[in-house]
């Protein structure tokens, strides 16, 4: 979208990866936003919600909050569905009374995995094997269902600033483990938060259901190598089944998703996931 420096903006889970993301374009591009995390704004109150709205007037809402405990989600399905299905009903609700747009967030464990590695497209048959899956389903068909004219973007394995990702993990373990085992047989696109706010941002236009991630796709293992053959970081990584974990909640073994769509309707830039992965290393300076 053209001059998104006259629009207005809430977004939610203000202390998030990717509105963290969000907050720092929007400070280039000289945008009025507020951004409120769950202290401040929970999604699932819709009278607190529908008092900021009404107060502050955006044009657009993004929702970054989430549950996105993965493996809690399996013992605290109530409350993944409350911030992932109500929330995002509420926002939508919100968003048809008080005419703001809203944008919201999808992930890419709405699908069972699959055995030929086709990325998923858009209408590809969804089937989550878990319950954080399961209430990230809901929660995008009814803020679609409530109001077509919104957005959803579904992201896979997001990394940006902060701790709450995979390579801060992974740099974790290497300072407290002989030996680090990853799974060779989960395979997504790890996708940059740059890279999702920066294209959400010029497609405040659009509405309908996107998903939005650089192209191919890798395996948690060779995502862990990646990293640290870039970071020259020299430790024992050994490739492993995912079931040896036990964790509670089942995975996809492919997820990964095609942007082919959300690419074909705007004249944006898109590359391979290593590269923004390595300008993201550089850039926070891990090199
Ligand atoms: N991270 C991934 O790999 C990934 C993959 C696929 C899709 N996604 C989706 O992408 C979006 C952004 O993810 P992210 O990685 O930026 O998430 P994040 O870093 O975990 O941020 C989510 C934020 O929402 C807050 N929150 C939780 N419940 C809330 C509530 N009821 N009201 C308001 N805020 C609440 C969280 O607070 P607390 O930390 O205190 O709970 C946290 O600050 C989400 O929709 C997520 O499901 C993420």
């Amino acid at each position: 979208m053209k001059n998104i420096s006259k629009a207005k903006f809430i977004i939610t889970g203000g202390a998030g990866q990717l509105a963290r993301e969000f907050c720092n374009l929007l400070n280039k591009a000289n945008a009025k936003y507020i951004a409120l995390d769950i202290d401040k704004l929970d999604i699932s109150n819709i009278d607190k919600l529908s008092k900021i709205c009404k107060e502050y007037k955006p044009d657009f809402l993004i929702n970054c909050a989430a549950y996105n405990n993965v493996d809690a989600a399996e013992s605290e399905f109530e409350t993944a569905l409350k911030v992932n299905f109500t929330g995002s009903k509420n926002i939508a609700t919100l968003s048809t009374e008080l005419k703001f747009k809203a944008i919201h967030f999808s992930t890419d464990y709405v699908f069972g995995g699959r055995e030929q590695f086709i990325p998923f497209k858009e209408q590809d048959e969804t089937a989550p094997l878990n319950k954080y899956g399961i209430s990230k389903l809901k929660g995008e068909q009814i803020f679609l269902e409530i109001s077509p004219k919104n957005l959803v973007f579904r992201v896979s394995w997001l990394y940006g600033e902060g701790r709450q990702n995979f390579i801060y993990k992974l740099l974790q373990w290497t300072e407290t483990r002989n030996e680090i085992l990853i799974a060779n047989d989960e395979i997504s696109v790890p996708t940059s938060t740059y890279f999702v706010a920066k294209n959400v941002l010029e497609a405040l236009d659009s509405n309908g259901l996107f998903h939005l991630v650089p192209d191919g796709y890798v395996s948690r293992y060779d995502y862990a190598k990646f990293v640290l053959n870039k970071l020259k970081i020299d430790a024992l990584v050994k490739p492993i089944s995912a079931e040896y974990f036990k964790l509670p909640a089942r995975r996809p073994n492919f997820s990964a998703m095609d942007s082919a769509l959300f690419f074909s309707l705007f004249n944006l830039g898109k590359k391979h996931w290593s590269e923004y992965l390595e300008e993201f290393l550089v850039k926070n300076k891990f090199e």
